[in-house]
């Protein structure tokens, strides 16, 4: 399920791997944070940003400083795009490459051309455990605490009303199945430096939304299920935060998860913005254009889906160029997978139909079989399954369900388990508990309510204890 990240030097991180019509372009629009700006020269339906923006989307691509010289890069930045990540240029290496001494001369080229072009800019990123400068690497405890909060703070104040959307703190949980927080001298300061950084954030721009951004979150599983009850957590304290970025790497060590839409949306029912924040796709041809379509269609399906960049223009430019895993080819033409990122943006389904006609051989002229139809029923038609995968370690466990429906749609669920005594429920998504221990019922939520014939849902939850090992009852109505 790992993949090693293919360049960089310093960057040997094991990394896993999926109408509202708005006014007429304007050019050089003035960029507001928080606001639906429009491409200059985007015309609605042709391009990735307009089309997006038939919806109050965005559509966005990570942006490096270095190539706004090349004539082809910047012609189709223009063209597709109102939304821009700095690729490297805003991440703490760059901004403060000695203790206090702030350099923004590479985020603001970019940020100027975004402006000067009607793009909109997300922040990439004020606190991460990678690419911190030496001198941040070498810190630790208080210093490093107040190094981290001084940084957000001067970063942001300086952006202050031209930023979109911060990723205020970058993957900072591990891998596995353990829900930990991932280890860095970051999280060696203290368990609450996630909200430290988001509270400096707030007081520096409290126009810009404030994302919490992470990989292999992408589907259900137990590093997203810890990263939803920090979410959780911070809304239910107060503490800001505006919106969760999925990264959306994906290969086939990682494909795009079955569950990603209804992530999407647990998350979004959570009262957060969800944005695909850093989407590639390794692959080519129709097997790519599927998976962009389908990440694509899972996004416009989720109301709090507010945009979409993917991490790169060319497969080129790619951090894993190797893997063409972007919308243009290296030379700058259309792949496959762009026409079905547009047209999944414009509504439509997947790859276009075969152009080959249909076969013309003449239908079977021998008799339908005459035999009677069967008498007895169809089998166990009208209920619905519930199948129970854990994940457990010490003192706690997630606990996923998949209901499945009969040969019978299903109209409403509930799934009643007993769970082993002393164990309590932390938290559950995409579903209604009834309670936190003993015998618990779960009914279906609004979004899930409804399950085709022969189809499934998931939901899941979380808790301090020992799994539920036993069977799962599924009533369908
Ligand atoms: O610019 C120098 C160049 O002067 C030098 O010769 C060369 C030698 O290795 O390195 C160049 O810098 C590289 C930089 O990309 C620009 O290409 C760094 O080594 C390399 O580490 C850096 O990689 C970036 C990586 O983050 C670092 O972690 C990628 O461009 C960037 O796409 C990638 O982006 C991350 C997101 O920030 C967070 N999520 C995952 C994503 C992909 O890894």
């Amino acid at each position: 399920m790992d993949k090693v990240l293919a360049r960089g030097s310093g960057s040997s991180v094991a990394r896993p791997r999926a109408r509202t019509a708005l006014a007429t372009a304007v050019a050089g629009a003035a960029v507001i944070a928080g606001t639906v700006a429009v491409a200059s020269s985007a015309s609605a339906g042709t391009t990735l940003g307009a089309s997006a923006a038939e919806s109050g989307r965005y559509f966005g691509t990570a942006v490096a400083a270095n190539k706004l010289s090349d004539s082809t890069y910047v012609g189709i930045l223009n063209r597709e795009f109102n939304m821009a990540t700095p690729e490297n240029e805003m991440k703490w290496d760059a901004t403060e490459p000695s203790q206090g001494q702030f350099n923004y001369s590479n985020a603001d080229r970019i940020v100027n051309h975004a402006q000067a072009n009607g793009m909109r800019v997300r922040g990439h990123a004020l606190a991460w455990h990678s690419q911190q400068p030496g001198w941040a690497q070498n810190l630790s405890g208080t210093a490093l605490r107040q190094a981290m909060t001084n940084h957000v703070t001067q970063v942001a104040t300086y952006y202050k009303g031209k930023i979109y959307a911060w990723d205020v703190v970058n993957e900072a949980f591990a891998d596995g199945g353990t829900g930990a927080r991932r280890d860095s001298n970051l999280q060696r300061t203290g368990n609450d430096w996630i909200e430290v950084a988001f509270r400096a954030a707030r007081a520096a721009d409290p126009g810009a939304k404030l994302c919490y951004n992470d990989y292999n979150t992408d589907g259900q599983n137990a590093k997203s299920n810890a990263v939803y009850a920090m979410v959780q957590d911070f809304k239910s304290r107060g503490v800001p935060i505006d919106c969760v970025g999925f990264q959306s790497h994906f290969n086939s060590a990682s494909p795009v998860p079955s569950d990603y839409q209804a992530n999407l949306q647990r998350f979004a029912n959570l009262g957060v913005d969800v944005q695909i924040t850093e989407l590639d796709i390794e692959g080519s041809g129709t097997a790519q254009a599927d998976n962009y379509n389908r990440v694509v269609r899972a996004c416009l399906a989720v109301s709090r889906c507010t945009g979409i960049t993917v991490w790169g223009i060319r497969d080129s430019d790619s951090w894993r160029a190797s893997g063409t895993p972007l919308l243009f080819d290296g030379s700058g033409n259309k792949k496959a997978a762009y026409t079905s990122t547009l047209n999944a943006l414009n509504g439509g389904g997947t790859t276009p139909p075969p152009t080959t006609a249909p076969p013309t051989t003449a239908p079977p002229t021998t008799a339908p079989p005459t035999t009677a139809p069967p008498t007895t029923p169809p089998p166990s038609g009208t209920g619905c399954t519930a199948t129970l995968s854990n994940n457990q370690w010490q003192g706690g466990f997630v606990t996923n369900v998949t209901v499945r429906a009969g040969t019978n749609p299903v109209n409403g669920w509930a799934v009643t388990l007993t769970l082993p005594g002393g164990s309590i429920i932390t938290n559950t998504w995409s579903a209604q508990p009834s309670g936190t221990s003993g015998t618990v019922t779960f009914r279906n939520v609004d979004y899930n309510r409804t399950i085709a014939a022969g189809q499934s849902t998931e939901f899941g939850f979380q808790g301090n204890g020992t799994a539920p090992t036993g069977t799962a009852t599924c009533s369908a109505s």
